[in-house]
């Protein structure tokens, strides 16, 4: 898997939709976010054509029920060979390790165990928000830590977090744990519905190891060009 990559997410409703956007960027390889939407419609099918095409895969499903129904999901979704799955932290520790073992039990002999990650708070979710619909009373900073704490625990690789979350997470939870931030927008674009953007430049600054980025690459004018852009400035501040 590429060590830090960019990742596109293709939050498009139809197979058509995303073969027009890829159209312009030829034959490069990308790294994609598969969602519900595009999965839901298209399927196990697309996928497999976009593997061979040569693109990774982050199939973002964010997995969350009882233990053994995650198991036995994760189990099928690791036959597909994708790249990076994941699941909700909220669904507990034991939810988190059963998604693992279904992994395991489901990696091709030989394969690659997908990479794992928990969602911790949805990047569109405020502290006031969090507070007064779900009753959390701790700071969102640190219910995310405690939701790491939580993941590491599980044996899972890392969490989909807020850039801003990042360095924190590094300094208690540790190094090696995987970061992947959503909410990535560049000066010029809109936040849409993020509630907690970061920059490129920022996200690396702070030690991401992946960014996703949706709507400033799929939305834009020239999204070969503002893949580029993205790109360079998510390089220039590693
Ligand atoms: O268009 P935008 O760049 O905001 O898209 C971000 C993508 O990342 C969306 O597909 C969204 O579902 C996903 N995501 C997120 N926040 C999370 C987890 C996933 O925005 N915590």
């Amino acid at each position: 898997m590429q060590k830090h990559p960019l990742i596109v997410a293709l939050d498009f409703p139809t197979k058509e939709n995303v073969l027009s956007f890829l159209t312009p960027f030829e034959n490069r390889e990308l790294f994609v976010k598969v969602g519900m939407e595009l999965f839901y419609r298209e399927g196990v099918p697309f996928l497999y054509d976009l593997k061979s095409k040569g693109h990774s895969i982050f199939l973002d499903l964010k997995l969350h029920d009882i233990p053994n129904t995650v198991k036995r999901a994760m189990q099928q979704l690791a036959s597909l060979e994708v790249d990076i799955v994941n699941v909700h932290a909220m669904g507990g520790v034991q939810m988190m390790s059963a998604a693992k073992e279904g992994l395991v039990a489901g990696t091709p002999a030989g394969g690659k165990l997908p990479t794992c990650i928990a969602v911790t708070q949805l990047t569109s979710t405020s502290e006031e928000m969090m507070q007064k619909e779900f009753m959390i009373s701790a700071s969102l900073n640190d219910h995310v830590i405690h939701l790491c704490g939580l993941v590491k625990e599980a044996g899972l690789d890392g969490v989909v977090c807020s850039a801003q979350e990042v360095q924190r997470i590094r300094e208690e939870i540790g190094s090696s744990f995987y970061t992947l931030t959503p909410g990535i927008r560049r000066k010029e674009d809109a936040a849409d519905d993020q509630q907690r953007v970061v920059t490129p430049f920022l996200a690396a600054e702070y030690g991401a190891d992946a960014i996703v980025v949706g709507r400033g690459i799929t939305r834009a004018d020239n999204p070969v060009l503002a893949y580029d852009q993205y790109e360079q400035e998510w390089r220039r501040g590693r």
